[in-house]
């Protein structure tokens, strides 16, 4: 999407591969909404340290840099033939599996990415293979969230207010983003809308990236408490709740999303409000038969006892963190929720619209593969 840093407007993609340095290129997003700034991982290790840091985050996002840093780590391998290769391979997709658990995306991508490198027969030619396969991953993210826009733009009518939680906009994928991408159509055909972020505690992803990139967009918004979403939608002032996904249960149609997303969810049904749930097929989950089995990630307890912000002015600033719950007392922090598909009005693919419970019965459409790889 289209960014102003300094009265300059220049496209950007959250996540780009510089092939001669091999270097993966990702927004810093923990210093948005206060500084634009592009870092490199310079290697498999520190690309999987910037998903775990939360650098890039987001599942799509995830899912891209996982992919580069898979082929990253194969082009960096020097010597040896196939057999130490894939060993070698098999620690760089551990490496980069394990930074985050719960979105499937990354898994996805990888698995994408190894399908096609066994295609080649010299090492030369898996590394070559790898790459193409990554860029081509990215490629697709796009595509599928443009198409996310284009299935999911009817659905907003002019004057609606739409309720949207944590960022699945374009800094949660390479680009354009899922929950997002029926705002960005909807908006592109003139249609009038207005905003609420969540704000989205610990990390404030809603108060910071999702309002930044609305703001970005000149897309009308305002950000709320996480609690206030309960006393708007009974005022009759939410019309649509749209959120992304890190990871949906294609046999089940349960959903995992940020923490505080099944709320929503509950909320939205009490007041007969309807609740999307805009995905790329990379977030699809074929395997597990429980939403109980997703592994959510439980996250560092000071993100809830405090929070990030800047102090000083535009001009000069600094990263601070502020310290607010009682310091004696400890926190639970776990990061994701899994929403009920009942509590589920569709699920916006780059396919069309499904109900939760009819992504198993449209498997096929919706990229489907017995095929399940490993290095
Ligand atoms: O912890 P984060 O910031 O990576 O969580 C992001 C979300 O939960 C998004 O809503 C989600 O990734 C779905 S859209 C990619």
């Amino acid at each position: 999407m289209n960014v102003t840093v300094h009265g300059r407007t220049r496209h950007f993609r959250t996540v780009t591969f510089d092939r001669a340095r091999n270097v993966v290129s990702l927004i810093e997003q923990r210093l948005l909404p206060h500084e634009f700034k592009i870092v490199t991982a310079a290697n498999f290790r520190e690309t999987a340290s910037a998903i775990r840091d939360m650098v890039v985050r987001g599942a799509g996002a995830i899912g891209a840099t996982a992919a580069y840093g898979l082929a990253q780590g194969a082009l960096a391998f020097r010597g040896g033939g196939l057999k130490t290769f894939s060993a070698h391979l098999r620690l760089v997709h551990q490496t980069l599996k394990a930074a985050r658990p719960t979105a499937v995306d990354p898994v996805n991508a990888m698995n994408q990415v190894l399908d096609v490198m066994r295609r080649g027969r010299t090492v030369q030619e898996r590394q070559f293979l790898g790459l193409a396969a990554a860029e081509e991953f990215a490629r697709e993210d796009v595509r599928h969230c443009e198409r996310i826009g284009a299935c999911g733009a009817p659905l907003i009518r002019n004057g609606m207010n739409i309720l949207t939680h944590c960022n699945a906009g374009w800094l949660a994928f390479v680009d354009v983003g899922t929950a997002t991408a029926p705002l960005y159509a909807a908006q592109a055909e003139g249609k009038k809308f207005h905003v609420f972020c969540d704000e989205t505690r610990p990390r404030s992803q809603g108060a910071t990236l999702t309002a930044w990139e609305l703001a970005q967009q000149n897309v009308s918004h305002e950000i709320i408490a996480d609690n206030a979403a309960g006393h708007l939608m009974q005022r009759g002032l939410v019309d649509l709740v749209i959120v992304g996904s890190d990871r949906t249960l294609g046999r089940t149609g349960e959903v995992a999303n940020k923490i505080g997303t099944y709320t929503k969810a509950v909320l939205a049904a009490r007041h007969k409000i309807p609740f999307y749930v805009a995905i790329p097929l990379s977030t699809i989950d074929w395997n597990l038969r429980s939403g109980m089995d997703i592994p959510i990630e439980e996250r560092d307890e000071s993100e809830v006892c405090g929070a990030w912000g800047v102090i000083g002015n535009a001009k000069s600033h600094r990263r601070a963190y502020l310290r607010v719950a009682n310091p004696s007392s400890r926190a639970r922090n776990p990061g994701f929720d899994v929403t009920p598909p009942g509590l589920i009005t569709g699920v916006i693919t780059p396919a069309g619209i499904f109900k939760p419970g009819a992504l198993w019965r449209h498997r096929h459409k919706l990229g489907f593969s017995t095929a399940l790889s490993s290095p």
